[in-house]
């Protein structure tokens, strides 16, 4: 179980996230949304260790891992795919993946081109000279290779082309099928919606509304809280 308790957070003097609470369970995907500016990222940062909150706890299994390092989160089985992606761009796809690889070396290079068959044929390719969704992938297969249990995905479809969003979206079912837990923040809310078994919308730095798909109606969803920045 990994939770967000009572999380206050923001940039120097100005605080972003008031009071929001967030539970992923074990083997579930939580989708997490809201308009630009709501506090998505800055949520997601603190998940990972990235931002510390002034105030609330973050627990993973048990564990209170509030204000320690971002590896400590990576120990716990906290993975986070930042928005940008966060791969080295002068490094190789090979060198990306070994970098994140918790186990043989080997089998994590295989498991890697098993979910995406073009890292592959690209293993000695700069990173940085990937187009956008081979980067993108690139990022997937080294959250898939770190084993994490609970992985933070941050508008990882944006800008992409449909054909490569749909092997995305393939890739996080069989995530979620496998156990892995999601916090998904999506552009796509529809997918999203399929894939999640709980939703959180966030709205200027608060909870709006927390609950499951099926008690969300997506035309007032839109309507209340997400702006033209979201796609049916
Ligand atoms: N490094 C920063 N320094 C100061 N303010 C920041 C910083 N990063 C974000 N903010 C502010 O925090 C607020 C929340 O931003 P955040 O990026 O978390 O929103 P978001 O929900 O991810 O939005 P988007 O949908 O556009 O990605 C915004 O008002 C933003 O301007
Ligand atoms: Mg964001």
């Amino acid at each position: 179980m990994f939770s967000l308790e009572r999380i206050v957070a923001g940039y120097g003097e100005t605080t972003v996230l008031w009071d929001v609470s967030l539970v992923v369970p074990p083997r579930s995907v939580v989708a997490l949304l809201g308009p630009n500016g709501a506090g998505k990222t800055t949520l997601l940062r603190v998940a990972s260790g990235l931002l510390k909150p002034t105030s609330g706890r973050v627990v993973v299994d048990g564990t209170e891992l509030t204000g320690r390092r971002p590896f400590r989160f990576a120990g716990a089985g906290v993975c986070h795919v930042p928005e940008g992606r966060g791969i080295f761009p002068s490094l190789t796809v090979r060198e990306n993946l070994l970098l994140q690889a918790t186990g043989d070396p080997a089998e994590a290079l295989d498991k890697a081109v098993g979910v995406f068959p073009v890292l592959g044929r690209r293993l000695l390719q700069l990173a940085g000279t990937m187009s956008g969704g081979e980067q993108q992938m690139l990022a997937l297969a080294r959250a898939y290779v770190t084993e994490a249990r609970v992985i933070l995905l941050d508008e990882v479809s944006m800008g992409l082309a449909p054909r490569v969003v749909d092997q995305i979206f393939d890739f996080l079912a069989r995530l979620a099928r496998d156990g892995t837990s999601l916090l998904l923040v999506e552009q796509y809310v529809s997918r999203a919606l399929e894939l999640a078994n709980y939703v959180v919308v966030m709205n200027r730095g608060r909870l709006a509304f927390a609950g499951e798909p099926a008690e969300i109606d997506e035309e007032e969803l839109f309507a209340r809280y997400l702006g033209a920045h979201f796609s049916a």
